[in-house]
């Protein structure tokens, strides 16, 4: 896929990745890194954070988002070793599925802890930490914010969080920071789409009813990120982009089962 942002459009940014170690997370770190900024990424794994920043040429941190004092202290050396931060990107996130009635108030708490509070902590511990004006903050949510879907309580309860806690930064931080999300659909290779689709029947159906008709790909997730921290997006705060091939519009399915009836 040719991408139409130039190749230093970021050549002086910083940009600081929270759970940047693999997936969606690394790649946005890797483009933006290709794209000439300064990129650190964390984890909680050193060994991995390690080796996962050494493939990009990235400063690795290693914290865990739930704990405010580690986060902050990492986006510190950030400040200290690469400069003030331009790009923030939130995306550490714990998943798995099972019923309410399966799931302790722990694992519950588990979820909640490190997509929501986890991106409160980044962001709030962020905001001195940037390059201001014309910071921008990305946080990586998903269609459960919005769809209620069984076996996610947890995950549905703090995406629904992580967009209000969005907005309402983009409103106190406006207009020297701009917040926004990333809603992704199901995404290849990702570990997401292992715990919640892990076999090929389940993908199947999944990709069935969804307009675009494939997975899409996390290279695809990255160009929606640099796309919001680039000028180009220099009016959009506050939202929530859908880069989910049409997954929360309706069911696609259904098109075929119409059409016999048309
Ligand atoms: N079903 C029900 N409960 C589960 C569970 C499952 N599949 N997996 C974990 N839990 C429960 C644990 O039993 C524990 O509750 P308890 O103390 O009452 O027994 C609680 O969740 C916390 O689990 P623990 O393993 O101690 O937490 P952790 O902080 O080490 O791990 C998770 C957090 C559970 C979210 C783990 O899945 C994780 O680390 N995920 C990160 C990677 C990931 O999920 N990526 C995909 C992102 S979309």
């Amino acid at each position: 896929m040719p991408s139409p942002f130039r190749p230093d459009l970021f050549a002086g940014k910083v940009a600081f990745v929270a759970g940047g170690t693999s997936g969606i997370n690394l790649g946005i770190a890797a483009r933006f890194a290709e794209l000439g900024a300064k990129v650190a990424i964390l984890g909680r794994n050193p060994e991995k954070a390690q080796a996962a920043a050494d493939g990009i040429g990235a400063l690795a941190l290693t914290a865990d988002v739930r704990d405010f004092a580690a986060t902050r202290a990492a986006m510190e050396r950030v400040r200290n070793e690469l400069g003030p931060m331009d790009f923030v990107v939130s995306g550490a996130a714990g998943n798995f599925l099972a019923p309410v009635l399966g799931m302790s108030a722990n694992a519950f708490k588990a979820v909640v802890d490190i997509d929501l509070i986890g991106t409160f902590n980044v962001f709030r511990g962020c905001h001195d930490l940037l390059n201001l004006p014309g910071a921008s903050l990305i946080a990586i949510t998903a269609g459960q914010a919005v769809n209620a879907m069984a076996l996610q309580a947890h995950a549905c309860a703090a995406k629904a969080g992580i967009n209000q806690l969005v907005r309402v930064l983009a409103l106190e931080w406006g207009p020297e920071v701009r917040v926004n999300g990333i809603s992704p659909g199901p995404i290849a290779g990702t570990e997401g789409m292992a715990r919640l689709a892990p076999d090929a029947s389940t993908q199947d159906k999944h990709f069935a009813r969804i307009a675009a008709k494939r997975w899409g790909e996390i290279g695809e997730i990255a160009e929606a990120a640099v796309w919001l921290c680039s000028d180009a997006a220099a009016y959009v705060t506050g939202t929530i982009i859908d880069v989910d091939g049409g997954s929360q519009v309706g069911d696609a399915s259904r098109v075929d089962l119409m059409k016999g009836l048309a």
